[in-house]
């Protein structure tokens, strides 16, 4: 066992510790909304989402996976500039919003078209909280639920 392999195995066991006991600490509690993706025109498509967080501490998106694609990312836009970033805050008694014009999650080579009516499954991967999956239904090209 070299040092690396013995911290790994603390780490481990103080988290579960974590889990199994306190909730003093507080935890997140978070639940997918509205999630949609307007169907592909390329072999590129973007996520929508809204990850709602009714728990008592933060937590952060920090990777999403689909059969859809390999190589999926969450990008967020500046300055109509989008670009990748790590992760993204899910505050306590707050909400994570992807949403057309800003934040997204980005799918570049598709294995596929996927069409209106279809649904594109995604796994989210949190920092604390543990992967929720999400049945993402595909929408026409221009949907838009906030200009509704
Ligand atoms: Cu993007």
């Amino acid at each position: 066992m070299n040092r690396r392999t013995v911290l790994a195995g603390v780490l481990a066991l103080t988290t579960g510790l974590t889990l199994a006991g306190c909730s003093s600490d507080g935890e997140p509690e978070l639940k997918v909304i509205g999630a949609f993706m307007p169907q592909p025109v390329s072999d590129m498509a973007a996520g929508f989402l809204v990850v709602r967080n009714s728990g008592d501490a933060a937590d952060r998106l920090t990777s999403v996976t689909s059969p859809l694609s390999d190589n999926v990312t969450i990008h967020e836009t500046r300055d109509r500039t989008m670009r990748m970033v790590s992760s993204f805050e899910v505050p306590a008694g707050g909400e994570l919003d992807l949403e057309r014009g800003g934040n997204h999650i980005m799918f570049m080579k598709l294995k596929q078209q996927p069409k209106p009516g279809e649904k594109v499954s995604l796994e989210l991967h949190f920092e604390k909280a543990g992967p929720i999956t999400v049945d993402v239904p595909v929408k026409e090209t221009t949907h838009n639920p906030k200009k509704q």
